[in-house]
């Protein structure tokens, strides 16, 4: 009896994988919904029959190692494609070409090292593209060219070191932005420049230790820019004063700030500005000078700068008797001086009156 439930519950399961001869075996094909389902399949290219109706297809946890030219050729209709966990390397050329629905295409856990132009050709209303924990480590005007419609994009985890000028720039939808767990060292300003409609910038975990002073200025929908887990020991007051967004909040802790009285002037500044949000200003820790090492910055605030206000004042008093006593000192010597030499040049004088 348990046998045969067995075998009953196993050609079910065989039929519900694998319905007709558009079906791939392997996959599950749902026309009724539209979903072709072949993830965790131990696909090592990508399938030849696909229902051409899909809208969905999830071939996620296999092991294809190529997308080929043209490759979703037969299947147009598509609007979410998931490739996420395999094992590609190769996106040829127009491998996403004539999509014209696709709307969401998951690359994540994969090991792609370069976009070309033909990478993005033919993804005009692609709302959605996951790269994240791919080998990426540059990008430039070319790699996303024709996502004109693109609302998010995630880079997270790859070893992006270098971001050219324009390699944003076709996308003035972008509403989120992931660049976490990179290896950006600085930004340079017009990176960022044609992200009129971001609202998420998200930069933590890099090596970020300067950035250009107008870096932030294109940004006037920004409402969260994440700078957390970088290498900022001073705060750029002006990078983030060309912050124009209605409300933006700035995530700064995990950097080694280095806690003198010049930061927390510029902090004083920062905060007192109505629009922009330190939100965890009262987690930041310092990493220099070595005595306040790991010190809150809020924690040592008020005590430091005033004993270096006071030491500073002390000097500058010091400075200014001292400059005055030696000037009134000068002062005297000279007037002795010159009524010396008033009467030795008046007998200089009737000496030479005599030749
Ligand atoms: C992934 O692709 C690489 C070559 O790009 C190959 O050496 C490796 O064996 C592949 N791994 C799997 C699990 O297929
Ligand atoms: C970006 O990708 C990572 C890794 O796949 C994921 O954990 C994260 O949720 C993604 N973020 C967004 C906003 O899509
Ligand atoms: C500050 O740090 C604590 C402990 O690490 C954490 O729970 C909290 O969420 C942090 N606050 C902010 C605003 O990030």
């Amino acid at each position: 009896m348990k046998e045969f439930l067995f075998l009953v519950l196993a050609v079910t399961e065989a039929s519900s994988r694998s319905r007709g001869s558009w079906c791939e075996p392997g996959c599950d094909c749902r026309g009724d919904l539209k979903f072709t389902i072949c993830s965790r399949a131990l696909f090592a290219q990508l399938p030849t029959r696909v229902p051409p109706n899909t809208e969905l297809l999830d071939l996620s946890d296999n092991q294809i190692s190529a997308i080929p030219e043209r490759s979703f050729a037969k299947t147009r209709k598509l609007r979410i494609l998931l490739l996420q966990n395999n094992n590609i390397s190769v996106v040829e050329d127009a491998a996403f070409s004539h999509m014209e629905f696709l709307q969401k295409l998951d690359l994540s856990w994969n090991r792609i090292s370069a976009l070309t132009e033909g990478f993005s050709a033919g993804l005009a209303v692609l709302k959605e593209l996951q790269l994240a924990h791919n080998r990426l480590t540059s990008l430039d005007s070319r790699s996303f060219l024709h996502l004109d419609a693109l609302q998010r994009l995630n880079l997270t985890a790859n070893g992006i070191r270098t971001i050219q000028v324009r390699s944003f720039s076709a996308m003035s939808s972008l509403r989120q932005l992931h660049l976490r767990d990179n290896r950006l060292t600085s930004l340079r300003s017009g990176t960022f420049s044609m992200l009129r409609s971001l609202e998420v910038l998200n930069l933590a975990g890099n090596l970020i230790g300067e950035m250009e002073t107008g870096v932030f200025r294109p940004l006037a929908s920004v409402t969260l820019l994440n700078l957390a887990h970088n290498r900022m020991s001073t705060v750029d007051f002006k990078a983030f004063l060309g912050i124009h967004a209605y409300s933006a909040h700035i995530l700064l802790e995990g950097n080694p700030w280095n806690c003198d009285c010049d930061l927390q002037r510029v902090f004083r500044k920062l905060r007192s500005i109505q629009r922009l949000f330190l939100d965890d200003y009262y987690n930041l820790t310092c990493a220099e000078p070595a005595v306040l090492r790991d010190y809150r910055l809020t924690d040592v605030d008020a005590e430091l700068c005033l004993a270096e206000t006071v030491t500073v004042l002390v000097i500058t008093i010091t400075v200014v008797i001292t400059v005055l006593a030696a000037m009134l000192m000068g002062e005297r010597k000279r007037k002795k001086e010159k009524k010396r030499k008033h009467w030795t040049q008046q007998g200089q004088l009737s000496d030479e009156s005599d030749y």
